[in-house]
């Protein structure tokens, strides 16, 4: 088990870290070890009430009306593509499949594109609408994309927008999404699977104004709620959507079909049959931590990384490419070089191999894992700092070995690239 990377070490900065508490191990060995299954309520009663109930409570959470309802799931990518049987089943009819578009952003998540592929959408069916400096889908853009579609008799039926860009923590402006979706009769997913999580901030929450009017709202409790694998959700404006894309009929299982409302059968809302109660661990953190507990421990991962801005924004030669949002943040070191005579000096080769190596240096050296990332043509480095265990000091030590080992490579790189070894 130590061949492997921690991703909830607190020093792990890469992709989405899994910071986990305690309180989730433990629900979580519990919830195995009597090895429920919430597919349907007459197996799991106990588990299927406090889900369904939590979901509701997420919902209120996002601002969704009370005809919210939704499925605990494995993770972002599965809540993802049962958004988008959803929406394909609410607003196309099947002839109209071959015409659908979606539209999307640069930034938003491979898992929609994976989904729509699952599903059977074409790659053509695929807008990719321009963004503005922050990476956010540009509703001018949106409406002229969507306008263009209309006028060659293509059927525009789906927008997603992101709550929490995976490489730069960024929000789409939902608001203005969802008034586009709304006017053109446009499904409106949001995918919170990171950044929904800031709707539990007292401080932080008006971040994600607008999640309230989504159709579909993807949120992960793996990621930064502090639960072990796997813990995702889907939230679903009105359930009834979910029931009528997933509603599961076989003789074999009539009598354990739901006798009332509140006895819910979660294999009607979704893709699995059998499936774990994956929703308790996440219960049972929440109801031993409390809710300003867990707004502090959100809040933290926000500040540290506005710590970190402020701490490069000090050192020489250090460029912020993404300002710190919702724990996330990126940069590069931009060696202050004097160019070379020879030709062949590319700057930006070697930026980006300068980049390169801090990142793999200061994971070989067991100081830190920033990962490396792409935001247009720019390679830099990119931490999401979300751990709860983490201090302003230790991170402090963190970006000062980070500027140390910044100097080390560019110097020896440089030297490698003039003297050609
Ligand atoms: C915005 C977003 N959506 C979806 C996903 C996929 O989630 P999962 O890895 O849980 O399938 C991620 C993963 O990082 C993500 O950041």
């Amino acid at each position: 088990m130590s061949h492997r990377i921690p991703m909830d070490h607190p020093k792990f900065f890469g992709f989405i870290p899994s910071p986990v508490d305690e309180n989730s191990y433990l629900g979580n060995m519990v919830m195995a070890m009597y090895n429920v299954g919430a597919g349907s309520w007459i197996l799991g009663s106990g588990a299927c009430t406090v889900q369904d109930a939590l979901i509701q409570w997420f919902a209120e959470q996002a601002g969704l009306p009370s005809s919210a309802g939704g499925i605990f799931v494995s993770g972002g990518s599965i809540a993802n593509l049962t958004a988008i049987v959803t929406a394909r089943d609410a607003k196309l009819h099947f002839e109209q499949r071959h015409k659908a578009v979606i539209y999307v952003s640069e930034q938003t998540h491979s898992s929609i594109a994976k989904g729509l592929s699952i599903v059977g959408f074409h790659r053509k069916q695929i807008r990719r609408v321009d963004h503005d400096l922050s990476y956010r889908i540009k509703p001018t853009s949106l409406l002229q994309e969507i306008e263009r579609d209309k006028k060659s008799g293509l059927v525009p039926f789906m927008v997603v927008a992101t709550c929490g860009i995976t490489n730069t923590g960024g929000i789409d402006d939902l608001n203005a999404l969802a008034d586009i979706a709304e006017s053109e009769n446009l499904w409106f997913h949001v995918d919170g699977a990171y950044g929904a999580s800031v709707l539990l901030s007292k401080s932080h929450r008006h971040c994600a104004d607008g999640t309230g009017r989504a159709d579909s709202l993807t949120w992960d409790a793996h990621k930064w709620l502090f639960q072990t694998y796997d813990c995702g959700l889907l939230l679903v404006r009105d359930k009834r959507h979910l029931i009528e894309s997933f509603a599961t009929d076989a003789s074999y299982i009539k009598d354990a079909a739901e006798a009332s409302s509140d006895r819910v059968n979660f294999w009607n809302r979704g893709i699995e049959m059998t499936q774990p109660a994956r929703g308790m661990k996440l219960w049972f953190t929440l109801q031993r931590l409390g809710l300003d507990k867990v707004g502090e421990m959100i809040d933290h991962g926000i500040d540290l990384a506005e710590f970190a801005e402020g701490v490069l924004r000090g050192f020489d030669n250090w460029e912020i490419i993404s300002p710190a949002q919702l724990g996330i943040i990126n940069f590069r070191y931009v060696p202050p070089i004097s160019q070379p005579s020879d030709g062949n000096f590319d700057p930006d080769d070697y930026c980006d191999k300068v980049n390169t190596e801090i990142s793999r240096l200061a994971v070989e050296r067991d100081i830190a894992a920033p990962m490396t990332t792409r935001l247009g043509k720019v390679l830099n480095l990119r931490m999401c700092i979300i751990s709860p265990q983490l201090t302003r000091n230790e991170l402090f030590g963190v970006m000062q070995s980070l500027d140390a080992i910044a100097k080390e490579v560019s110097a020896s790189l440089l030297h490698k690239k003039m003297f050609k070894m």
